[in-house]
């Protein structure tokens, strides 16, 4: 087979940067844990400087900031020889509240690699592998990944373009969040609207257990109760709102979710579905996002819904007709899509 030379520089170019990219993702971990982004917001250090203010090795911290400069996460000096942070590199490493926060879709992806042997051998089988199985870092990084766009969006965008909820929101409404991890979005909410009350549940009880904590850490034990339950088999009905954040396609059965959150509503209640951005074909999520999506599902969504009864497997890039089908065939009548970020998309469902 003839090789076309262009072809194959462009494509080791290509395996080059994400060969670096997987490397540098420990490395911005650490970076992370050690305090050194956030240092370097400050003020332009010399690795000795960046050192003493952390604690660290200067020699390490030499190598960890040579590496961070050729990626692009930091800026080097020659002049001066010293490193810094340019103010969009600092928003976007520094802030865990802030729209984007890069350490925490790290820790995710690092969290989610640890499982490459189970992951490997289901390929082999077909079993499944299912959210609990992972290592804890795929829980943590999963809320940090996730949060930042929720702070931006959730009570800003999200919830105002849905019928009528707002207006219940604000005067005290019942409201159910499903497959709520470690509580982000519940604990957003409740913040946002004190005359609401809240009941988070997620199938993964240690999960349950973080969520917990954080609520009674933000002061919101009083509005906020948390059960381990399943989407399909959750309690305490009726809610004038039920939301499911970035976990309907990780479900086994999600037919039979939808079923019981429809049984589960008020007649006149919403249920507000917030799934990852993805086009309507294949073809369409051939871009950066649809890779980091893809390469999510392999890991943590297919295997988690096919360790799951119902047979079901959406995968994080499904798009939106299958979850309009879905709702329709569990009896939905009304489904619209309300909102969308680059990373997700909102959709509004009605009895
Ligand atoms: C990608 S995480 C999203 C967590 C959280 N909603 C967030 O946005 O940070 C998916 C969540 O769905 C939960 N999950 C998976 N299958 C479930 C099921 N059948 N019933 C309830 N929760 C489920 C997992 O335990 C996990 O917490």
């Amino acid at each position: 087979m003839a090789i076309d030379q262009d072809k194959l520089t462009d494509f080791l170019h290509r395996f080059v940067g994400d060969l670096g990219a997987t490397m540098a993702a420990g490395n911005v971990l650490v970076g992370d844990r050690l305090g050194f982004y956030r240092a370097l917001a400050g003020q332009p250090m010399l690795p000795r400087e960046l050192a003493e203010r952390t604690g660290t090795a200067t020699r390490y911290v030499d190598e960890w900031l040579r590496g961070q400069a050729a990626g692009g996460y930091v800026e080097y000096d020659p002049q001066t020889t010293t490193y810094s942070l340019t103010p969009e590199q600092a928003f976007a490493l520094t802030d865990p509240d802030g729209a984007v926060f890069a350490p925490g879709a790290f820790e995710l992806a690092l969290g989610a690699l640890r499982s490459e042997d189970k992951v490997t051998e289901a390929f082999r089988t077909g079993a499944g592998v299912g959210w609990h199985e992972h290592d804890d870092e795929v829980f943590s990084g999963c809320e940090r990944f996730f949060r930042p766009g929720y702070a931006a969006n959730l009570v800003a965008n999200w919830l105002p373009a849905l019928d009528g909820v707002e207006a219940k929101l604000r005067s005290g409404a019942r409201v159910a969040d499903i497959g709520c991890g470690h509580g982000a979005s519940t604990a957003l909410m409740a913040r946002a609207y004190p005359n609401s009350s809240f009941t988070g549940s997620d199938y993964h009880e240690e999960s349950i257990i973080q969520a917990r904590k954080r609520i009674a850490e933000a002061g919101l034990g009083g509005q906020v109760t948390f059960e381990v339950a399943s989407a399909q088999t959750f309690a305490g009905g009726p809610y004038d709102l039920v939301t499911s954040f970035d976990c309907l396609h990780d479900m086994g059965n999600p037919v039979g979710a939808a079923r019981h959150i429809r049984e589960m509503l008020a007649p006149d209640g919403t249920w507000m579905v917030v799934e990852p951005y993805a086009g309507d074909s294949v073809t369409d999520n051939l871009n950066p996002v649809g890779r980091v999506y893809y390469a999510f599902s392999t890991f943590l969504c297919v295997p988690n819904a096919l360790s799951q009864d119902g047979g079901y497997s959406l995968g994080a890039q499904a798009g939106e007709e299958p979850i309009r089908r879905l709702a329709a065939d569990a009896g939905y009548t009304r489904f619209r899509r309300v909102a969308e970020t680059p990373f997700n998309i909102v959709y509004q469902a009605r009895p």
